[in-house]
């Protein structure tokens, strides 16, 4: 094979002629159709979701679920946890300065970030937008989030802490 001279064509590239303007450019139509597909994967995942939230709807919580024991969480703590067989959704357990307790959803009704209590401002803070919540009510005290954050109601028997569901009528655990 005869070595070629600099600035000649190599043999592969007469062999496999590719022009890189035309390899590299992306058509309108080409775009268009990767946009419309594109758009389709997400319409259909979308409609899956929406399907299977149909066919198995998340059970709302029912009954009263035992969290931990009362020495598990000291005052001033919080202590997260989920409940199986629900909406998988993570709780918070909140053992507040003076002896009482609350548990609330731990996504923040803004934007779904993980809220946490502070015990120095005695509050329920979202680190994410600088929200704060009430913490014996999930009242929004300040900041974007539009709704108080979901509670349940706590039931301490026998220094064993439960939580069931809050009545419709009575929202908030005073
Ligand atoms: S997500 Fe909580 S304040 Fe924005």
């Amino acid at each position: 094979m005869a070595n070629k001279k600099k600035g000649e064509t190599p043999d592969w590239k007469e062999d496999f002629p590719i022009d890189q303007e035309e390899a590299t450019h992306v058509s309108r139509r080409e775009f268009a159709k990767f946009l419309g597909l594109f758009s389709g994967a997400l319409a259909l995942g979308n409609g899956a979701i929406v399907l299977r939230s149909i066919a198995f709807p998340e059970k709302e919580l029912e009954g009263q679920h035992f969290i931990c024991n009362t020495q598990d969480v000291a005052i001033g703590e919080m202590t997260q946890f989920e409940i199986a067989g629900t909406k998988t959704i993570p709780y918070i357990l909140i053992h507040l300065e003076d002896g009482e307790w609350r548990a609330f959803e731990q996504k923040c009704t803004h934007l779904a970030c993980a809220v946490r209590y502070r015990a120095d401002l005695d509050q329920i803070e979202c680190p994410c937008h600088k929200g704060y919540f009430d913490a014996r009510t999930g009242v929004v005290i300040q900041g974007p989030p539009p709704r108080p954050l979901p509670q349940l109601e706590v039931v301490v028997e026998e220094d064993k802490v439960y939580v069931k569901s809050l009545h419709k009528e009575k929202p908030y655990n005073l």
